[in-house]
């Protein structure tokens, strides 16, 4: 089921924090556009977005998890840097009418 998310107004290597349902998500976009991934680090599940009040970030591409530093390409959800060797869950996404919206389930 597709959901209204956030406006179509990132720039590059921004991204915002919601909930939906019992689903913490990040939206965010590189230079590939827009992604949705679960805000939840596959190291030790702690969130992607925040660690104690230091930012997640994104660079080169590649979403870095603040934690311990794991880095994930957030369209595919692979880890690309240790210590994360398992994907992060991510979700399709598409732009309509200046919304992006993400598919849930
Ligand atoms: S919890 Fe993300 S790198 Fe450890």
């Amino acid at each position: 089921m597709w959901h209204p998310t956030i406006k179509d107004e990132l720039s590059e290597n921004e991204f915002r924090t919601l909930t939906i349902g019992e689903t913490p998500l990040i939206i965010g976009r590189t230079s590939k556009g827009y992604f949705a991934v679960r805000d939840r680090c596959s190291h030790q599940a702690l969130p992607l977005s925040d660690a104690d009040g230091i930012s997640g970030r994104i660079f080169r591409g590649l979403f870095e998890c603040p934690h311990h530093g794991a880095k994930f390409d957030p369209h595919t959800g692979q880890a690309r840097g240790l210590p994360a060797v398992k994907p992060i869950e991510t979700f399709e996404v598409k732009v309509e009418e200046g919304t992006v919206w993400v598919k849930l389930g």
